[in-house]
């Protein structure tokens, strides 16, 4: 299992004073995480992550320590969700504490299936998919994991 969170971390949904944590987090993610997170290598603009905020088509949420966002994971009303944790406050535990947090949100909307895409090479994303209950589809270039939402 993960090593347990020893900062005081806060799971939490996003509101519009949190573009710049977010693009804060965003900036101190590699090419490869980006890749990981949008399936394309290009940096998240300022104005993408307002673009995101406006939408209303998603719930994002954070999780913050000591007041700086540390991840954000955002799940569609279409059901599909992405998640991202800084570099340096990865094995933790707050993907998954972040992804386990969503079902609950995905539980409470209408949403019956949730899902979400990577590559075959993003260990920690499998896991995360494996221990929360994810059913995992393996493709030469990515895998799927979904999730009915039992309510
Ligand atoms: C995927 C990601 C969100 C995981 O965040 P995290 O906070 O490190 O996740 P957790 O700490 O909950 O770890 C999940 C599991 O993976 C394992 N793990 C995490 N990083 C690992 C590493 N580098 N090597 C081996 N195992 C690793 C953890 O030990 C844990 O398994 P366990 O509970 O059996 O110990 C993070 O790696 C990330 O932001 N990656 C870039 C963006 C991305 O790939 N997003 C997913 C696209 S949907």
């Amino acid at each position: 299992m993960a090593e347990s969170i020893n900062l005081p971390l806060v799971i939490r949904e996003a509101k519009k004073g949190d573009i710049e944590g977010v693009y804060k987090l965003y900036q101190s993610l590699t090419p490869e995480d980006l890749y990981m997170r949008f399936f394309t290598f290009h940096r998240v603009s300022y104005e993408e992550i307002e673009q995101l905020f406006s939408r209303q088509d998603h719930v994002t949420l954070l999780a913050e320590s000591d007041g700086e966002v540390i991840g954000e994971a955002t799940l569609y009303d279409d059901g599909e969700f992405s998640v991202a944790v800084d570099p340096r406050q990865r094995r933790g535990g707050i993907g998954t504490a972040l992804v386990s947090e969503l079902i609950k949100r995905a539980r409470s909307k209408t949403i019956k299936k949730i899902k979400f895409y990577t590559l075959p090479e993003n260990y920690p994303m499998i896991r995360i998919g494996k221990k929360l209950g994810f059913k995992l589809e393996f493709h030469e270039d990515e895998v799927v994991g979904t999730l009915e939402i039992e309510r």
